[in-house]
């Protein structure tokens, strides 16, 4: 791994030490207030001095041209001008309503220089903070030091690395064929895998404290604009696995315009690695297609047997996730605490941008299409796996 030039190391030493401490201290003055959605004209010294400090790397990093470090390098240069950007939104020192391109131009310029150079948007993206986000003597990158942070940070990122391992488990049955005896351990590791989500899931439920979630944690997650374009806020879908496992199951599919039009959507908002899985996985067939056409010939036989029912096991834990994702997750930390809001607070209460309802709208009908939900006016997998499940013996 190549080492990152002096300036890029200083940058990442003030994103973990000085911004973390003014952003908590902001978070702590926002929060005390009766109205704790008014950032406007609180802590005004403190988000200037904020603003100077990261612009003084920013500037320091522009002139050196740093891009030829490596990936490793370029990668942690993006997320932490990125993050810096994220938190000049989230105090309102930018906010893409009111204007027409970012006023951070260095930042924007830095940004867009590395994020191109990478194959990335040019904003922080959930790998910075989930999977690539690499501690240095237990320290993880985070916006603010709240407890609730963290939680969030981590529960996510331990989600992420379960579904990735049920999607490779997936892709490993691909190459080997459903009919293959051997599937029965990738089967039993993606089960395993989807158990812990569930786990993790319900952990972040209990655990993660609903008002800091969504006055302190949510907001630096908001889209903003760098140079002219405005850039959506990073959310934890943004890794290939869920999208792996939704085609491998069969439950989504490429050919989808809907669903589609969301992988393209997502593409450049993952890892260069994570863009090539997920290229890769749209070619291939489900599993969900595979045992179907070999049912009529096949279905009494004990491999069909135990890969179908291996299969709707899995099918049926994902289907489960995702349920909780959105009864559960989304509406008790997003829907809820957004009817106490009203109007201009409103409209910057999702990541990706749209109004809530469109949004909620939207996240319902990845639900639905991963439970294989009884709709007519979506194309779910409903009635392939009622077939599929008529199929299996006692
Ligand atoms: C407090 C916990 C969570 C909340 C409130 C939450 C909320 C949301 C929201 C509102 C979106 C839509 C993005 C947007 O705002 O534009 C989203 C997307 C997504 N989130 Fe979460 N999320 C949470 C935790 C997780 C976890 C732990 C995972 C799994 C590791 C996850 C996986 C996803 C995925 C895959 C998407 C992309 C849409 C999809 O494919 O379903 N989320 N989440």
């Amino acid at each position: 791994m190549s080492q990152p030039s002096a300036k890029a190391t200083a940058f990442d030493h003030w994103i973990r030490t000085a911004f973390v401490a003014m952003n908590t201290q902001l978070e702590e003055l926002y929060f005390a207030q009766p109205q704790r959605a008014c950032v406007e004209g609180v802590g005004d010294p403190i988000k200037a001095r904020l603003r100077d400090e990261g612009r003084m790397h920013v500037v320091a990093l522009l002139a050196e041209g740093n891009t030829g470090d490596g990936f490793d390098s370029a990668f942690g240069v993006l997320g932490n001008v990125g993050m810096y950007l994220g938190a000049l939104r989230r105090h309102e020192l930018t906010n893409p309503a009111r204007e027409e391109r970012s006023p951070f131009a260095e930042a924007s310029s830095l940004a867009l220089h590395v994020g191109a150079s990478l194959g990335m948007a040019p904003r922080f993206a959930t790998s910075h903070l989930a999977t690539r986000n690499r501690a240095v003597a237990g320290l993880r990158k985070s916006f603010t030091s709240l407890k609730d942070e963290y939680l969030f940070i981590d529960e996510n990122t331990r989600g992420i690395l379960a579904l990735e391992r049920a999607a490779e488990a997936l892709t490993q049955i691909v190459h080997l064929g459903v009919s293959n005896p051997v599937a029965d351990v990738c089967f039993a590791t993606a089960v395993q895998a989807l158990h812990e989500v569930i786990e993790f899931n319900r952990r972040l439920f209990e655990q993660l404290d609903v008002e800091r979630f969504f006055y302190c944690v949510r907001p630096y997650y908001k889209p903003y604009r760098v140079g002219r374009t405005e850039y959506r806020g990073a959310n934890a879908g943004d890794f290939s696995g869920i999208n792996e496992l939704d085609l491998l199951l069969g439950l989504c599919r490429a050919s989808d315009a809907y669903y589609a039009q969301l992988l393209v959507d997502k593409m450049m908002f993952m890892l260069p690695l994570d863009q090539q899985r997920l290229r890769d996985c749209m070619t291939r067939v489900s599993l969900l297609d595979e045992l179907l056409q070999l049912a009529p010939a096949h279905a009494a036989s004990d491999w069909f047997q135990r890969s179908a029912r291996a299969y709707l096991e899995v099918a049926d834990l994902f289907g489960r996730s995702a349920v909780q994702h959105h009864d559960q997750l989304v509406a008790r930390f997003i829907e809820q605490p957004a009817l106490a809001l009203e109007g201009r607070e409103l409209a910057g209460v999702t990541a990706s941008g749209p109004p809530l309802p469109v949004l909620l709208r939207s996240l319902e009908v990845l639900r639905d299409m991963r439970i294989a939900a009884d709709r007519a006016d979506i194309a779910t997998r409903h009635r392939d796996l009622q077939r599929l499940r008529s199929l299996l013996k006692g």
